[in-house]
């Protein structure tokens, strides 16, 4: 533990405390990020200010390009940004040692990707412990809670196969599994359904929700699917560098049952998520 958040909580996932205590998890303030292609000048991100709170499941919506990828991966600390900055937890990312950095994406982000990035030789267990191995657990014990975590993903039957002899369904599964393996505060996935048919899809979606619940995480999905996103408790789009509220995006959306007293789609100034 190298960190404590400012409220006294411990920062990562594996004490419980932290991921039931209420309270801002995450904020990014103006955040910016360019590229350089050839003489052009890319702006994905243009000042973004964004907050979710512990518990909360937000989806980000935008078109291809739009920087969503971008933004998670500035927000996972796997990339920096041009300017701006991310606090976890009340602490900047800025302010964090390489070993606080590698600790935090360890222990307290999850990340999920499109293409779930198993290891295809090894089997769905040992994909799934790695992330424990790299935090120096015993390889018995790691398979044993990657089994574990095998089992609430429904593929308990499944831990000695191949990684690369799963369907793509499965194989998401997997690598959900993996992402939650050292019990993040964060999950936070890419398309986690982008490469996949409807109906996995589908699954996959909801076993993220069933999880999200479970084990009391905070949750930020991209995705291009609006009919999984408005599911979520708050959908915000990001276009030409800007996060708005999906409202338009998502016009005429069905409120999601979850929060009752809110619209599902907050308006800018009704929380601190937006300006
Ligand atoms: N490493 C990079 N170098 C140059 N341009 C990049 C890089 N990463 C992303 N971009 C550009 O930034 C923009 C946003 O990309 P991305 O975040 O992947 O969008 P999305 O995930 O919404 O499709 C795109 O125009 C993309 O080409
Ligand atoms: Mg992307």
């Amino acid at each position: 533990m190298l960190r404590q958040a400012n409220t006294g909580v411990a920062v990562y996932g594996s004490d419980q405390s932290a991921a039931s205590s209420a309270g801002m998890v995450l904020r990014t303030e103006k955040l910016r990020k360019f590229f350089h292609s050839g003489s052009q000048e890319i702006v994905p991100l243009d000042g973004i200010d964004f907050s979710i709170d512990r518990g909360e499941m937000v989806a980000i919506v935008g078109p291809s390009g739009a920087g969503k990828s971008t933004f998670l991966h500035l927000m996972a600390a796997l990339d920096t940004p041009t300017s701006g900055a991310v606090y976890f937890a009340g602490n900047s990312l800025q302010s964090f040692s390489e070993m606080e950095l590698a600790e935090y994406r360890n222990r307290a982000v999850g990340f999920v990707w499109q293409r779930h990035h198993l290891l295809p030789d090894f089997t769905a267990a040992e994909n799934v412990a790695m992330p424990l191995l790299v935090r120096g657990q015993a390889l018995s014990q790691a398979l044993r809670v990657a089994a574990d975590w095998l089992g609430e993903v429904g593929l308990g039957e499944r831990a000695g196969q191949r990684a690369g002899s799963l369907s793509g369904g499965e194989q998401q599964r997997v690598a959900i599994a993996r992402a939650l393996v050292n019990q993040p505060v964060l999950l936070l996935a890419d398309e986690p359904t982008g490469d996949l048919d409807e109906r996995s899809a589908e699954g996959i979606f909801e076993l993220i929700e069933r999880l999200h619940r479970s084990h009391h995480l905070t949750s930020i999905l991209a995705t291009h699917n609006l009919s999984l996103a408005r599911r979520t408790e708050r959908v915000l789009a990001l276009e030409r560098g800007k996060l708005a509220p999906g409202a338009e995006v998502l016009a005429g959306a069905v409120v999601h049952a979850g929060r009752p007293e809110s619209s599902g789609v907050r308006t800018p100034g009704e929380r601190v998520n937006l300006v």
